[in-house]
């Protein structure tokens, strides 16, 4: 049984479900921001997540009768390098819904670092090591609020005239939990600035021209 809610979203996005027990669909809105549904038709439930701040990204979530509900999920990441600092990572209903980052780096120069989250894990060759930006829509190198984005885009942090940035995201694409996860990923800050793929060349389109990688972590499950 399909509920009113879902099928309002679905009908609303001009997508209809198939029998997969868990898919993941980005599809485009009207306005073009990036929209997810979570559709599990195997089961009989529903709950819906919308995004509360600017852009249009809906989750949807399907839950067999009488489960409890999803708890809060906890990540942390420590940077190291040249800089250096901790985020908390928390995402309230987990696998949908928002993901908040938040807390402080310190020793960067002033001004805007590009700050994304990388494919890998692995530090054993120092932050080079974390591959490229995770991607797993294979899509373009972009801001975060474009359609077209990595999923690891968090666009720049912005460090004051003593080198400390204050991190404060909300991210809709990035999850603790579920096909998205990040957990097991790394956070990596750069030397220079995210141009968020407006630099009209082809290495804006896959880095947004950030330069060297000033810190980096992996995000473990806190
Ligand atoms: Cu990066
Ligand atoms: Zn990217």
């Amino acid at each position: 049984m399909l509920t009113p809610l879902l099928v309002l979203c679905m009908v609303s996005v001009g997508v209809w479900a198939t029998t997969a027990i868990r898919e993941e669909r980005q599809v485009v809105l009207d306005n073009s921001y990036p929209t997810v549904l979570y559709i599990n038709t195997a089961l009989d439930s529903a709950s819906a997540n919308t995004r509360a701040d600017t852009s249009n990204v809906i989750h949807v979530n399907l839950y067999p009768p009488n489960q409890k509900p999803a708890e809060p999920r906890r990540a942390v990441v420590v940077l190291r390098g040249e800089a250096e600092g901790t985020l908390v990572l928390t995402q309230e209903d987990p696998p949908a819904g928002v993901t908040r980052i938040e807390g402080s780096i310190s020793n960067l120069t002033s001004g805007l670092h590009g700050f994304h989250i990388h494919q890998f894990g692995d530090l054993s060759g120092g932050c080079g090591t974390a591959g490229g930006h995770y991607n797993p829509f294979g899509k373009q190198h972009g801001a975060p609020e474009n359609f077209n984005r990595h999923l690891g885009d968090l666009g720049n942090i912005v460090a004051d005239e003593s080198g400390v940035a204050f991190v404060n995201i909300t991210d809709p694409l990035v999850a603790l939990t579920g096909l998205r996860t990040v957990v097991g990923r790394a956070v990596v800050v750069h030397a220079g600035a995210d141009d968020l793929g407006k630099g009209g060349n082809e290495e804006s389109l896959k880095t947004g021209n950030a330069g060297g990688r000033v810190a980096c972590g992996v995000i473990g499950f806190a």
